[in-house]
């Protein structure tokens, strides 16, 4: 049998573990709290209005990550919920998606870069993928941010392709081959990319 891939620990008090419908009061709690900051970038917050939405998704996301690899996580950070962070994968074509998003008071503290780089070595090393990419809406400067932080090709732009709240908005693409990624984890050892590590 082989081993899971989650949990994770990253170290700092930060660990993936793998999601679980155990976490669908916690995550609501934080999507119902901070639903301005998070419907700006995430199409399904709107519709997330009670905690049995959440627990639906995560019964979907828990069951599907069983049949598929995919990678559907919940980020702690010193024990508390801190967020979600997935890995979509594509069997046939060997690619992945990752996917993020962090509680405020997670923000700004180095997390997703972290977990996004633990999500490309699941994938490339454990998932045996040949691509990762990463789409975030050409204005989401932070979410931009993490693929420039990790080294990751910028594509190019795919027109309104999403639909949030504030209408549809074109989507930057950026991607990472399994070839690279040695290449990426250079860019996570910058003095800048060091700076907050243990906050
Ligand atoms: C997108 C999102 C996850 C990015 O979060 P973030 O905290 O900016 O990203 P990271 O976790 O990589 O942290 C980077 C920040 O931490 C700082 N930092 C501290 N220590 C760091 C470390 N060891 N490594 C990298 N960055 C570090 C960086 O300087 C940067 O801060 P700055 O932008 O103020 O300079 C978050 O803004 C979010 O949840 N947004 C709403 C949902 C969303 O947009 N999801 C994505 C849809 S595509």
């Amino acid at each position: 049998m082989t081993a899971p891939l989650l949990p994770r620990d990253l170290g700092d008090g930060l660990v993936l573990h793998p999601a679980s419908v155990a976490d669908a009061e916690d995550s609501f709690a934080v999507v119902d709290a901070e639903r301005d900051r998070l419907r700006e970038w995430l199409p399904w917050v709107d519709g997330t209005t009670s905690v049995d939405v959440t627990r639906g998704f995560l019964e979907r996301v828990t069951s599907a990550s069983v049949e598929t690899g995919e990678v559907h996580a919940t980020i702690r950070l010193g024990g508390g919920f801190a967020g979600h962070a997935d890995l979509l994968v594509s069997p046939l074509q060997r690619s992945g998606e990752v996917g993020y998003w962090l509680a405020a008071r997670a923000v700004g503290r180095g997390v997703i870069t972290r977990v996004v780089a633990e999500l490309f070595d699941i994938g490339f090393r454990d998932l045996d993928l040949h691509r990762i990419q990463l789409q975030a809406a050409t204005g989401n400067t932070r979410s931009r941010a993490v693929a420039e932080r990790l080294g990751m090709h910028y594509e190019g732009i795919r027109r309104e392709a999403e639909q949030l709240p504030q209408g549809f908005v074109d989507l930057a693409v950026y991607s990472t081959l399994v070839n690279e990624w040695p290449g990426a984890a250079v860019a996570l050892s910058h003095p800048h990319a060091q700076r907050g590590a243990a906050r």
